[in-house]
């Protein structure tokens, strides 16, 4: 099967990490499709100061939640994972319950009834116990909890640097290679050994 990475984003704070990653997959040429949600447009261009069409720049199409007759909404489409970066806590717990309530909920939903890999780069501090309920239902449910929070063994300098990494690291995760990705075995050799 092609590859065609489906990228969910939310009105979880972050957007910064959604928008690095959607440039990163285009520099690699990897196909990719966006649902964003309503809270996910309004978080994007207050923290962002871009407007939406800028996604249409590294990704082939833009959903909007209630667009529910879109492709992502059926299990015979064909993509061959999803991520959402950033995921709220709101499409979490949506997703460890299964209400399916817009487009992208309904992509996650069937990313799980399809056993296809399923990436949720959640964003919240500090953490309910309802969060961390949902967390392991979906982990249990067989996706991936990967939560924005980087690393600084690369000593990030700037802003970019820092989120970067991190993107690179979550290619890294989806065995992508994407250039100039600081893996600890890379720094160990050059700068510890
Ligand atoms: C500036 C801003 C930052 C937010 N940051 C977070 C966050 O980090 N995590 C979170 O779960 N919700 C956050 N929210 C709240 C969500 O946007 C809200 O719960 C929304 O209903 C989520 O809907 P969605 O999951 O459909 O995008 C934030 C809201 C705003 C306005």
């Amino acid at each position: 099967m092609e590859r065609k990475i489906l990228v969910g984003i939310t009105g979880a704070s972050g957007a910064l990490y959604g928008y690095t990653f959607l440039k990163e997959l285009k520099k690699l040429q990897i196909p990719a499709e966006v649902i964003i949600t309503k809270a996910g447009e309004t978080v994007w261009k207050y923290e962002l100061d871009k407007s939406l069409d800028e996604i249409l720049n590294f990704a082939e199409k833009l959903y909007k939640e209630d667009e529910i007759l879109a492709p992502p909404a059926s299990g015979s489409s064909f993509y061959s994972e999803m991520v959402i970066i950033p995921c709220s806590m709101g499409t979490l717990s949506a997703i460890a319950y299964g209400t399916a309530k817009n487009l992208l909920q309904r992509a996650a939903d069937v990313m799980l009834k399809e056993k296809k890999l399923l990436v949720l780069v959640i964003r919240e501090t500090p953490l309910s116990l309802v969060h961390i309920k949902n967390m392991e239902i979906c982990s249990q449910a067989g996706a991936i909890i990967f939560p924005a929070m980087p690393g600084f063994y690369h000593k990030p300098k700037t802003l970019d640097e820092l989120i970067t990494q991190f993107v690179k690291r979550l290619m890294n995760f989806l065995k992508l290679t994407p250039e100039g990705f600081h893996s600890w075995q890379n720094i160990y050799e050059k700068k510890i050994k």
